[in-house]
């Protein structure tokens, strides 16, 4: 694959599902000067009528089918509720279109491999919106951890919250703990080997509304998190504990995201006359705020999926990666359904 993917000219993209996110992606699109939005796609009137309204001039449309036959249409987004991506997803590859398509891919590992082997066969890119990896303030954790400047990661905690959007299709984990397993995935370059959730449904049977989950890495680093769109606060937050230093990210903290703590403790066996014990030392240095430049993630991810497209290969949040992180949500959801008995990955 190279630049033949594509036909001359400017990429052409098309947006299926504008609701919350997907004008977003428009906006996003239409602020590169190598990408043409050339169509929205909404089965609700009342949300086309606001994207006309937002960008006049734009061809708006409820049924994704001319999108599909419009041979200027080089590139899918897929922006629509977590249910409906398998089959807008298939739809578009069979149709000869590459995707973006929203987190999570799918709700099934075999779907998703299903997507994988189509986008394969088909010479196409299927790229999955994991925003989080083209954030600045993770990118710079990765780089900490990748430079071994945190030592043995001991564990990883996320929390993440707010009161909303409150999802009918997907549970809490599938729409928000996704991110933190992306996150975490990408920061120790593996899935996990054992996955352990609890959660409870306040307010729709059967919908989880928060979500405990425990995950185990190979290595030994344990993950946490705690994802709810029933709580007060906003908070996207993430703490890393090394051997050597310890580091927390804080999303909406605009100015220092990411904190570096020159902090820990170790306990290391002494002898002595009288019988064996533990000495534990702690040192608590200096805090460093490392000068972030602050961009706006789904611009950094759109932009990398247009160079994907020129290119020919997409090497960041592709469809391996991206049905990794079914599987670890598939697994969360078994072990909901069990009350919380932990699940193996294979
Ligand atoms: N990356 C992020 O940070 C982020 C943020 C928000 C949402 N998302 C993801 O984006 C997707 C959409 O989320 P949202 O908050 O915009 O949801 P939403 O419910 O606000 O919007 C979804 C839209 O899709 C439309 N739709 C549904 N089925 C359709 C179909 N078959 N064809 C065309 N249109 C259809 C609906 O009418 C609606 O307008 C989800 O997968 C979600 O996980 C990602």
């Amino acid at each position: 694959m190279g630049g033949d993917l594509l036909r001359d000219g400017k990429i052409g993209i098309a947006v299926i599902g504008c609701g919350h996110w997907g004008p977003n992606h428009i906006r996003v699109f239409r602020s590169f000067p190598e990408a043409e939005v050339l169509w929205a796609i909404d089965i609700d009137e009342s949300r086309r009528q606001r994207i006309r309204a937002l960008f006049p001039g734009l061809p708006t449309e409820k049924d994704p089918r001319v999108v599909w036959a419009d041979p200027a249409v080089d590139a899918v987004v897929v922006a629509t509720p977590t249910k409906s991506h398998f089959e807008l997803v298939k739809a578009s590859l069979q149709a000869g279109k590459h995707v973006l398509c929203e987190k999570p891919l799918c709700t099934a590992k075999g779907e998703g491999l299903q997507l994988a082997e189509l986008a394969a066969a088909k010479g196409l890119l299927l790229m999955v919106g994991h925003v989080f990896l083209f954030n600045p303030g993770i990118l710079k954790v990765k780089e900490l951890v990748d430079a071994g400047e945190l030592g043995q990661l001991q564990y990883v905690s996320a929390t993440r919250t707010n009161l909303g959007p409150i999802r009918s299709d997907v549970n809490a984990a599938f729409d928000l703990a996704t991110h933190d397993v992306s996150i975490f995935n990408f920061l120790l370059g593996a899935k996990p080997e054992l996955v352990s959730a609890t959660g409870a449904s306040f307010l729709q049977p059967g919908v989880e509304d928060v979500v405990f989950v425990s995950l185990r890495y190979p290595g030994g680093t344990w993950a946490n998190i705690r994802a709810s769109w029933l709580d007060p606060k906003k908070v996207r937050q993430i703490t890393v504990v090394g051997t050597r230093k310890m580091v927390t990210w804080d999303d909406l903290d605009l100015t220092s995201p990411v904190a570096v703590y020159d902090k820990g403790a170790n306990a290391v066996p002494e002898y002595a006359d009288y019988g064996e014990f533990l000495r534990v030392t702690m040192w608590d240095g200096d805090v460093l705020l490392p000068k972030i430049q602050m961009q706006e993630p789904l611009k950094n991810q759109n932009q990398y999926f247009l160079e994907c497209l020129q290119r020919g290969r997409v090497e960041k949040s592709g469809p391996d990666f991206s049905v990794e992180v079914v599987e670890v949500l598939e697994a969360i959801e078994e072990s909901l359904r069990k009350d919380g008995a932990p699940v193996r990955l294979t």
